[in-house]
Parts: C-alpha cells; structure tokens; sequence
C-alpha cells in the first residue's frame, strides 16, 4: 500500500491544491473532514502525516471547527498551514488573536535558523498569505522558523514531535518556494519514499480488483471518452474474459462517433453496441427544458443499459469510472459538501442499485490528469488520452430548444468543422473543449440574391484546467473565420456563426 497522508480540510479554498501538490511529489494524499475522529485516521493504512488546511473561520470563534485533539497523539508528523497552525497551536497550548493588520497577499519571509522545513531555502523568500487572525503566543516547546514583517510566527515548529505550523500558504502558485516546502515536509520530516506512481499504481489496482471480484463477471458501460477507456483497459487486464463492455450509441454523439469508437476498441473488451438513437429520440419529442432533457436521457440510458446487461449470464459486478473529484463531491469531506445541483450529471447513476449490482471503481482515487498519465503507463496512445471531455447527453444539451432528428445532423454537420479545423490549426491540445451549439434563434440572411431565414451557431472554445472554471479561448481571427465561412457555405440551414465569449463563472461551459 502506498503511504498516505491525510488532509484535513477546513473548508479553505485551497485544500484541494493541498491535495495536488502532495501527489505531483509523488505522495498519495486523501481528504478528510476536518472534524473526522481520530479512530477513522488511525484505521488509514500507511498513514504517514497529517496536514490541517486553512479555514475561513476564526479559531476560537464558536463553532469553528477543531480537529480531534488525538490527531497530536497519533505518532506522525502534522503540518498546519493558516488555520491548521492556529489550531495546531492553540492545542498544544499556544494562544492566537486577531492581527491587528488583516495580511493578505505577498510577504516577504525570513528564515530563522536552521530547521528541516526550510532546508536549502534561501534567507528570505515571498509567501502568500490570507489570514485576519494569527498565532500570538508559541506553545511551549516550539520555536520560530520563519517571520514576516507583520506575523512574528509565520512558522514555527516542535521538531521532535515533527509538528510545523505555517501561517501562509505553500501550496498556491504565489508561493513560488511553497514547492520545496511542501517538499521538505514529505521528505525531510515524514521521510517519504515517493512511491505515489502510476505504473505501481496500475499493478496495485488492477490486483485490488481481480481480488474483489474473483471469478464473477462484469459489465462495463463505455463511451470512447478517457475514463471509460482507461476503466475498460484496467479492468480487462484484471478479468480477461469475464469483462463486458456495453457501448450505447444515443443518436446524440458526434458525426461517426459511433463506428470510430467501435472500430477503435474492435474485439478487445467483449464489446457489445447498441443503437438506440432511435429510442432516445422518440423520448426527447417536445422536450426543451435543459434539466428535464437530461433526465430523461439518463432514465433511456438505464433501461436500455439495463435491458441488455440483463441478457448477460451471471454478472455481478458493474464498473465505473468514477474520479477522486466526483468522490469529494458526493462524500462532503470537501467543504461544506453541498454544493447546490447545477446540471444533473448523466453518468450510469442508480444502475447498481436497480440492478443489484457491486461497484467495481478502479480510479475513484484519481484526478484527471493522473488518469491520463495512468492511461500512458497503460499504453493506451496518447491521441486518445488528450480526448476532449464530452458530456454524456451529448449533443441535445449543445441544442437549446427541441432535439429532433434533422437539428441533431446540422449540428453533427457544423461540429465536424469545428473540429477539423482546430486540429488543422494545431489547437486541438491547447483547449479543453471546441464545439458548436445550435441555437432555437432564427435570424435573416442573404445567399446569392435570395433572403435566407436560418439558425445561427455559437462557437465554444474554451481552456480550461479542470472543468470547474474555464475561459474563453482568445483563439486568432483567422481560424475562426475559416470555421465561419465553412459552417455557412457547407451546413444547409445555419446562416449565421458566433463567438462565446462567456468565462465559467458566471456562464458554464455548455450551454444546458
Ligand atoms: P459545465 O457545462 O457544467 O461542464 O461547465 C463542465 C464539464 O463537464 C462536462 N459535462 C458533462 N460530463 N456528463 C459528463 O460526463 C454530463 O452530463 C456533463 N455535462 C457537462 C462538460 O462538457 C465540461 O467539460
């Protein structure tokens, strides 16, 4: 098992980073509520640290939430940053207070001593700090090892204990040296062994799952789309022959999408498809409502899935490929853990309950870009795993209004283009997404010496990180003139293109 450290989020924007930055050093790290018992850290296998993040809360406001007091008994090293040192100092006996200036932004920090943290740093170096309160008095025992011109301990530490407390941020970028901290803690303190890689990580799950699933069958639904294909590989390396892969072709995916996926995947997987355009489009006559057209998408999903899955003999388990962020989501260990519903996600939601089914999820551990790293380690090509994302109700959520057969081809038609031409203008791997949304709008145009009455396209071309905020591309002129002239002159029944040019927040990225 690898060694992992535990992350306690106190619902700081950044606990997530926290997260990151440990594994991009190589060290696997989990969120934890800030309130989890301490009996539930102590059952972790190979629990190395804990870190406290910061909070938005005052210390010793009412309320705000507190750590288990064992988490210091537990025998491991703990960093608190922000909030987590004013805890960490207010239980080991320490006092904190309000700053008397609220310090927000850069600092400059000076290092006092010598200390394992700040190990072949330099003297002085920039901090981000963001904090309103701050630790006034040191536990006994501990001693500073960095001070700023405004916090007398912007770090402090008990050595023996291995416990550290900083009062800024090392895991945002505008710490440029939070990098070697953070690497310091992990390596010089907790004597990490770097074992968070994804070839040992592959060899791990893929035991884990032929362990949990034994000789029973699976089935998998897969979509072409990186997770499911990365799921598929994993799962298939485990269970050979006992693995099903189902793939059910909506009537809403892209031009060819269809026969491309399934001549790509060709005999491997036990793939079964499935045409049921037909079906999912019957279902949408005189829908128009964004949440209503995805729900009824994802009810057709289940019970075609369901139908077929049911004529396989003797399954037992279904796969998923469900993500560490889709985890967090859903568990509430990451912030409040309510986030108010926004789109309902169309993934196989209330298959394994309806089907009686065990969950088998080989990457509910991973973020995005360790999926496609694992994917490499995998030898699944690299063209496949820079996919762009696409969402699972397709293209009737990038047609506002009625979905009906004839709008599904225009807008298969225009986001062919699309596509070409970011790929011939070598942008395809500089966005997150490029596709085109077919709207209910009508507007007048002219071709030839004939007015035309015609429905415009919007362009969506978007980077992005990681889906939960985006912008709009500044892509050049030119290629989007191209895209335009083509989508007009080769698309019978779009007269009219436009730019998005909405960031997410406010706007999402698709447009239902
Ligand atoms: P929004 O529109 O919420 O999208 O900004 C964020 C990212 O999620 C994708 N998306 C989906 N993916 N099922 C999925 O698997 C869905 O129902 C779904 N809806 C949106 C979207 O394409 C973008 O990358």
């Amino acid at each position: 098992m690898f060694q992992t450290v535990a992350v306690l989020d106190f619902g700081s924007q950044y606990t997530g980073l926290i997260v990151r930055r440990l594994r991009e050093l190589r060290v696997h790290s989990m969120l934890f509520a800030g309130t989890v018992d301490v009996e539930t850290l102590r059952r972790e296998k190979n629990l190395t640290a804990v870190v406290l993040s910061g909070s938005p809360h005052s210390a010793y406001d009412k309320g705000a939430p507190k750590c288990d007091p064992g988490v210091f008994k537990l025998g491991v090293p703990v960093l608190g940053i922000c909030y987590g040192a004013q805890l960490m100092a207010l239980s080991l006996g320490g006092e904190v207070g309000p700053s008397g200036v609220r310090e927000y932004g850069r600092a400059v920090a000076r290092v006092m001593g010598d200390s394992a943290l700040t190990n072949g740093l330099p003297k002085k170096f920039d901090v981000w700090m963001s904090h309103g309160d701050r630790v006034t008095e040191l536990p006994e025992g501990c001693f500073d090892i960095l001070v700023t011109e405004d916090c007398p301990h912007a770090g402090f530490c008990a050595p023996e204990k291995k416990f550290y407390g900083l009062q800024f941020h090392p895991e945002v970028q505008h710490t440029p040296l939070g990098g070697e901290i953070l690497e310091n803690f992990l390596y010089h303190v907790c004597g990490c062994k770097g074992d968070w890689v994804m070839s040992g990580f592959a060899e791990t799950a893929i035991k884990a799952v032929r362990e949990q699933v034994g000789g029973a069958k699976a089935v998998l639904g897969i979509s072409g789309g990186v997770d499911s294909t990365v799921t598929a590989v994993m799962l298939s390396e485990a269970l050979g022959e006992n693995l099903t892969c189902i793939f059910v072709d909506t009537g809403l995916l892209r031009k060819d999408e269809f026969k491309r996926v399934m001549s790509r995947y060709g005999n491997r997987f036990n793939i079964i498809g499935i045409q049921a355009g037909e079906k999912f489009l019957t279902e949408l006559k005189g829908v128009t409502d964004p949440e209503k057209k995805r729900k009824t998408i994802g009810r057709v999903f289940v019970e075609v899935f369901q139908e077929e899955a049911k004529k396989l003999e003797g399954v037992e388990f279904l796969g998923q490929g469900t993500l560490y962020p889709d985890v967090i989501e859903s568990s509430g260990a990451y912030g409040s853990g309510e986030a108010a519903v926004i789109k309902s996600h169309h993934n196989v939601g209330g298959l394994p309950e309806k089907m009686g089914l065990k969950l088998i999820e080989p990457l509910r551990d991973l973020f995005k870009d360790e999926v496609r790293e694992l994917g490499v380690t995998l030898g699944i090509p690299e063209d496949e795993l820079r996919r762009h994302p696409f969402p699972g109700p397709g293209l009737a959520v990038r047609i506002v209004g009625e979905v009906t057969p004839e709008r599904v081809a225009v807008l298969q038609a225009v986001d062919a283009i699309v596509l070409e031409e970011i790929h011939s203008a070598g942008w395809y791997r500089k966005l997150w997404q490029a596709f085109a949304v077919l709207l209910p709008q009508a507007s007048v145009g002219v071709m030839g010496d004939q007015r035309t009455y015609e429905s415009v396209a919007a362009l969506r071309l978007v980077e992005s990180q990681d889906g939960m905020t985006a912008d709009w591309a500044e892509i050049p002129y030119g290629i989007i003139r191209r895209i335009s002239r083509r989508i007009t002159n080769e698309v019978k029944g779009v007269n009219r293109v436009v730019y998005d040019v909405s960031s997410k927040p406010p706007a999402t990225i698709e447009w239902e």
